[in-house]
């Protein structure tokens, strides 16, 4: 009697556990109604869903969702669409996923605009929707906007047009990569990118309709590797500045309109420096 009593025991709290465990993660075992509510409003703005709906469906978990991936609190943490032949409007209802750290659309045929919610996102880390036909404008946010923890903006070959925003980055001090290569931006070269990201590391901005000058303050950029404004109508000479940025390993300014000779004791500078295109 006593020994089985001892064997039942250990079982008991072991099943007391279990219950307990089940109890606490059931309500957070599946995608909030809030969560489905949010993807299911993105569906409902395209116009062509590359067969989304087909797994897309209210009854269940949006964990289980075609291109969701939820993380381990089974929150919902990427959405990843890339090359679904998606046509429509982004909707900002993405940007209440509390939880959203990837969103990748890219390679689709969106239109519209990038709704400010996705680019200002409090939890957003990589943002991309290259290759889609998105227009307007990026716009700036309020100064008061606290830090963002996006690393990777990639909005190229799109047709984006108004002023390349430049006090947006200020906000964006996780900031590593941005491509905003092959739109119709306007304005100049924003200067501040590396004074508030530390880790800013690719910047490509070729195939714009950018002028103006070379911004001094590109030379602050410690760590960065990747420098593309080629193909613009940027003028005045090389700062300076730039060859401060010692980290570069491939930079271009071809085609534009800059002038000056390149000083050869200058580029020496950069000594990790694998292409230049000037
Ligand atoms: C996309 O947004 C535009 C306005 O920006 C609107 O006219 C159009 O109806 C929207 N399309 C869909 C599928 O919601
Ligand atoms: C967009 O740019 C980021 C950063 O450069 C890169 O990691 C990503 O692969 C690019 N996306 C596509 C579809 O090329
Ligand atoms: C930026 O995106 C374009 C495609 O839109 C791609 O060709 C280019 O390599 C990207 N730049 C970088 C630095 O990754
Ligand atoms: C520029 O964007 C257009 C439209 O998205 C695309 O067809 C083209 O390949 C892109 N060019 C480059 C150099 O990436
Ligand atoms: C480029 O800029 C120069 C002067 O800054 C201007 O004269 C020229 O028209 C511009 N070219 C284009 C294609 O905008």
């Amino acid at each position: 009697m006593k020994h089985s009593k001892k064997e039942k025991s250990p079982m008991a709290s072991l099943r007391l556990a279990f219950v307990l465990l089940i109890s606490l993660v059931s309500p957070t075992s599946s995608c909030t109604q809030q969560e489905k509510i949010c993807l299911l409003r993105f569906l409902a703005g395209l116009s062509q869903d590359g067969g989304l709906a087909a797994s897309w469906r209210d009854g269940e978990d949006c964990c289980e969702w075609e291109g969701v991936t939820c993380g381990t609190d089974r929150a919902v943490a990427g959405v990843s669409l890339a090359s679904k032949s998606l046509e429509g409007n982004i909707s900002e209802s993405l940007g209440s996923l509390d939880g959203l750290k990837l969103l990748d659309l890219s390679h689709n045929s969106l239109s519209g605009c990038l709704p400010r919610g996705l680019v200002s996102s409090p939890s957003i880390v990589v943002l991309d929707v290259s290759f889609n036909r998105l227009s307007g404008a990026l716009h700036e946010l309020p100064s008061s906007t606290p830090p963002r923890p996006l690393q990777v903006l990639n909005i190229s070959s799109n047709s984006f047009t108004g002023m390349f925003p430049s006090t947006i980055w200020e906000s964006m001090e996780n900031l590593i990569a941005l491509n905003g290569s092959n739109n119709s931006f306007t304005g100049q070269i924003p200067t501040h990118f590396c004074n508030g990201s530390p880790s800013f590391a690719v910047l490509d901005l070729s195939y714009n309709k950018l002028r103006g000058s070379i911004p001094r303050g590109l030379g602050d950029c410690s760590v960065l590797r990747v420098l593309n404004a080629g193909y613009n109508n940027l003028s005045g000479t090389l700062p300076d500045e730039l060859f401060r940025a010692t980290s570069l390993e491939h930079l271009s300014f071809r085609n534009n309109e800059l002038h000056g000779v390149l000083d050869g004791a200058h580029i020496i500078n950069l000594g990790n420096l694998v292409t230049h295109q000037l």
